[in-house]
């Protein structure tokens, strides 16, 4: 286990994201976590993240020195190399001479960290102040035109820090810099395989269920919750139920393959719930986008639970007086870093909504993918042997086409959208973009027509908008540029093969100012 000490800059999900690439565990903890329950947790090495801030800032997050002289290995990173420099008794100062961006390093000494790299190359930057001398014992590695200190090592103390990102991409080397620390001055073992996390995961799911009760899942169509299911299946066989909601909002061919690729590749015991009618007569009449985003989250939790309280219903929930049920869920980690939550005890909440159910019924909530971030969750799905398809799904909203229809939803409107959303996914992949485009949302305005003309005759259609987009998070996006060639074969073919409709529009728009979705 390695720890990264988020001092609040947005690097340290990533940092976590490549130790792990370097086969090493590890997870956050913010930079309030008290020295003693960090030890306390014995990890192999400890990281320093940056910040944002100036370590003689008012308010500027601290560290507690005796981190450094615990005998634990540490490495820092900007403003973590900082604290470390200043902690250490070295000095830091305003040299007036920020740096932002790319910056030339230059290797004066290689040391241990910096072994076998080329003498002078780009790293990403992002400081104001810079170390000025490095503590005793610390041997200077490298430095740049604004930073005489730019990298230093202790290595027989395990100490080691640089003023550069190697976390992100644009600095060159940064991978193998971290492994050097990793490897050669910590000494960790590079054990944290795919293979290793599947079978200790299975582990964990069988130690927490036991052979008590029932398991349900919510299948979505999308990539956690499949994954999740798959592993929970390994792990427990048929207690295990998965319920999928058919709304009626899905795109072509999306519940077929979850009731026919994924049952086939995990042998999951499916529920599919044909809701179809239940969604559309409740969305009839409904035009408001947060409206129709309530009604079909209203509808699917009464679909959902009257599902759960059928399959408990027959079920064997344990021993007399033993009703748990479990509820497995796809939570990924940077949702339990973001809502604050660590490496915590197991999440056991009642779930007080099913009515019906026997009062003392608890649903405890298994969450297998709680460690794993979203590239980790696709390799596993590859490992437990799920459908590419499914493992390289791109992101799609629970409302589905609900929301990509302006105006009413209804079931015409939804056949119309499901051809033209078909018509540009199957380009897409054609062209081999799949994975370079985040999220390729096709819009229906629905209540938007205009004029066109197509063999002799004049038509009245409806436009189409197809939304492109690049991303790393959803959080921000650009629009994607698409070759004008794969625009004009989508274009084409959806006036040619959708009579309704006869405009096929682009938008160009980034996030923000406008969101991914029209609505
Ligand atoms: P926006 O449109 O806000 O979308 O840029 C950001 C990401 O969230 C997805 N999205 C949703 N996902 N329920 C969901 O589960 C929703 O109501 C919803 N609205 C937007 C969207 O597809 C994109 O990935």
């Amino acid at each position: 286990l390695v720890l990264v000490v988020d001092f609040g800059a947005q690097y340290a999900q990533l940092i976590a994201r490549r130790v792990r690439e370097a086969r090493v565990y590890s997870e956050i903890v913010p930079h309030t976590t008290p020295v003693a329950e960090i030890l306390a947790r014995e990890p192999k090495a400890v990281i320093l993240s940056g910040g944002p801030s100036s370590v003689y800032a008012e308010g500027a997050p601290g560290l507690d020195t005796s981190l450094l002289t615990s005998g634990t290995p540490v490495f820092g990173m900007c403003y973590g190399f900082q604290l470390m420099a200043q902690g250490l008794g070295g000095e830091v100062a305003a040299t007036g001479s920020r740096e932002y961006g790319r910056t030339s390093v230059t290797i004066n000494e290689p040391g241990t960290l910096l072994a076998e790299l080329p003498t002078e190359h780009r790293v990403w930057m992002s400081h104001g102040d810079a170390v000025v001398a490095a503590p005793e014992g610390f041997t200077v590695l490298a430095s740049t035109p604004g930073t005489p200190v730019a990298a230093f090592e202790n290595v027989d103390a395990g100490l080691a820090g640089v003023q550069w990102h190697p976390e992100v991409l644009h600095s060159e080397h940064g991978q193998q810099v971290l492994e050097h620390f990793l490897t050669k001055i910590a000494g960790c073992r590079q054990t944290w395989t795919m293979v290793n996390i599947v079978e200790e995961q299975i582990e964990k799911i069988r130690d927490q269920i036991g052979d008590r009760g029932q398991a349900i899942c919510g299948l979505s169509g999308g990539v956690d919750s499949a994954v999740a299911a798959a592993i929970v299946q390994r792990a427990i066989g048929d207690r295990l139920t998965c319920v999928y909601v058919d709304h009626g909002l899905m795109r072509q061919g999306e519940t077929e393959q979850v009731e026919r690729d994924f049952v086939a590749a995990t042998g999951v015991d499916l529920k599919v719930v044909d809701a179809e009618k239940q969604f559309l007569d409740a969305l009839a009449g409904v035009s408001d986008p947060e409206e129709k985003r309530k009604v079909i989250g209203r509808e699917f939790i009464r679909v959902f639970e009257a599902a759960e309280r059928e399959i408990l219903a027959d079920a064997v929930l344990g021993e007399d007086g033993d009703k748990v049920a479990f509820l497995v869920q796809g939570t990924l980690y940077p949702d339990v870093v973001e809502s604050g939550g660590g490496a915590g005890a197991s999440n056991i909440k009642s779930h007080h909504n099913v009515g019906g159910l026997p009062d003392d019924l608890q649903f405890e909530l298994v969450e297998p993918l709680r460690e794993l971030f979203k590239d980790e969750v696709r390799l596993m799905g590859e490992q437990l042997g799920l459908p590419a398809e499914i493992v390289w799904r791109q992101p799609f909203p629970g409302p589905g086409l609900g929301i990509r229809i302006i105006g009413e939803v209804n079931r015409e409107r939804l056949d119309i959208l499901r051809q033209a959303d078909a018509i540009a996914r199957e380009e897409l992949t054609k062209a081999g973009l799949d994975r370079e485009i985040w999220q390729f949302p096709v819009v229906l305005l629905a209540d938007v027509r205009s004029v066109g003309v197509q063999g002799d005759g004049r038509t009245y259609g409806h436009p189409v908008v197809l939304r492109p987009v690049t991303s790393e998070d959803a959080m921000t996006a650009d629009w994607a540029r698409l070759p004008y060639d794969v625009l004009e074969t989508i274009s084409t073919r959806i006036t040619n093969e959708v009579a309704e409709i006869n405009r096929v529009t682009v938008d160009i728009t980034s996030k923000p100012p406008g969101t991914i979705e029209w609505e």
